[in-house]
């Protein structure tokens, strides 16, 4: 697998992290391509859990390289505390064991500010953004007038540049939301005591990531958020900033699409969002209480409760077919162990008209409703299962009904939160 492609095929917490430390074991290097700290990446290794927003989660591994790649949005803050409390554990990371771009943007404090006015502005119509300031971030990139890349940030000029940008986001900040300005001298001591922490750490990242290809390493590309958050395919506005999806990968690290080998989409054995917007076999009675309550779904960044619902292989075929995928991981297949019966989506009824494909419009989308195929639980545990032939038969026929809808072959599943408690297909 030289190059492989880990990403989330719903709305994001589909346990990326989880195939991503299973599969880093045979990289040497793995790869944050887009995002920010809006990502809250769980991993549980021997019992410990570590939760990553900035940091690729191959950092757990001695042998592997991370790289924070030029589409991500990078928070030093976030990046240094996770650094810091890694450190903390007895995992110190030097330079050199990961590398940064020098073309990633920064996310500043007033980005993380203009958030949370802006969604506090929109009320009822909030999106539900995670508050780490991912949408200014971006949005200052492709404005392209006051972003500052991590190689602005190592540039002596920096506080000139950074005193004009906080001024004006302070016009933005009083006269538009009425919120209190930010000081220009703090963050501009902040930035320049992050940037000479950052500047060990800081590379061209595109040739670093050719250049290991070319001598014959592997490399797993570790994806944020999921397919229906991204910013062209993604249940827009109620999306992310960035794509998400396989495209994604190759733009944003410099790593061209002839050079990737495999796609791989995480896709939870049912369905969860956080944040608002449409969801539609989102569950508002009892079961999918118990489904929050079996998953523990609660966002491992704001703890926000996950919104929690069946599987839909209508959304499982868009995202098929706008990642390319070559196979899926069907993960926290154990948390539907003591569910009697369950239901999967096969596609929506609009109308008198039968929607095998996704509706792009929200508008459509709204006025859909799942058909459903009722299955049979397995009703045993899944969690010993090291195999598919140790599964319950009935959990397997459910994972292989999920590939048949989603027209995709299953490459992995997880039957548990810990790195050994994976089935490889
Ligand atoms: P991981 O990588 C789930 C959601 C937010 C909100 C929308 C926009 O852990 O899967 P943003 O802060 O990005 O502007 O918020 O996207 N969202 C996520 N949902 N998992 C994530 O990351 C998410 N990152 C953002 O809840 O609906
Ligand atoms: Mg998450």
């Amino acid at each position: 697998m030289p190059a492989k492609v880990v990403l989330g095929a719903q709305w994001g917490d589909e346990g990326k992290a989880k195939i991503v430390d299973f599969l880093a074991a045979q990289a040497e290097v793995v790869v944050r391509f887009q995002g920010g700290a809006n990502a809250g990446h769980t991993v549980i290794v021997a019992g410990e859990t570590h939760i990553f927003h900035a940091l690729p989660v191959g950092v757990l591994n001695d042998n592997t390289t991370c790289v924070i790649a030029n589409g991500v949005v990078l928070d030093p803050e976030s990046l240094f505390a996770e650094l810091d409390e890694l450190a903390s554990r007895g995992r110190t990371v030097q330079p050199g064991e990961l590398w940064v771009s020098s073309c990633a943007h920064v996310v500043m404090p007033y980005h993380r500010a203009l958030d949370r006015a802006s969604e506090a502005h929109l009320g009822s119509g909030a999106i539900g953004t995670t508050a780490r300031g991912i949408g200014p971030a971006y949005r200052d990139k492709v404005d392209r007038s006051h972003a500052f890349r991590v190689m602005d940030l190592l540039d002596p000029d920096l506080p000139i540049a950074l005193r004009a940008a906080v001024a004006s986001k302070n016009q933005i900040l009083t006269a538009i939301y009425g919120a209190e300005p930010l000081d220009a001298e703090e963050i501009i001591r902040g930035a320049l005591a992050h940037a000479e922490r950052l500047r060990p750490f800081v590379t061209d990242t595109s040739v670093y990531l050719n250049k290991a290809l070319d001598e014959g390493k592997t490399l797993l590309f570790e994806g944020a958020q999921g397919t229906l958050l991204d910013i062209d395919h993604g249940t827009y506005p109620f999306v992310t900033s960035s794509n998400t999806t396989a495209g994604g990968a190759c733009t944003g690290s410099g790593v061209g699409p002839t050079r990737i080998n495999e796609i791989i989409g995480v896709t939870k054995a049912y369905m969860t969002r956080v944040g608002n917007g449409p969801f539609p076999t989102e569950l508002h009675d009892d079961e999918g209480e118990r489904i929050r309550e079996l998953g523990h779904e609660y966002g491992a960044t704001t703890g926000r409760a996950r919104r929690c619902g069946w599987f839909d292989a209508t959304i499982a075929r868009m995202s098929s077919r706008v990642n390319g995928l070559t196979g899926l991981a069907v993960t926290r297949l154990d948390i539907l162990d003591t569910v009697e019966h369950l239901k999967l989506c096969t596609a929506y009824k609009y109308g008198d008209q039968v929607l095998e494909e996704f509706p792009a419009d929200p508008r459509v989308l709204a006025k859909c409703e799942p058909i459903y195929e009722e299955i049979d639980g397995w009703c045993a545990p899944t969690t010993e299962a090291r195999s598919v032939a140790e599964l319950p038969p009935k959990a397997m026929a459910y994972v292989r009904r999920i590939a048949e809808l989603s027209r995709t072959p299953v490459a992995y599943i997880s039957v548990g939160p810990d790195r050994d408690e994976t089935i490889t297909v």
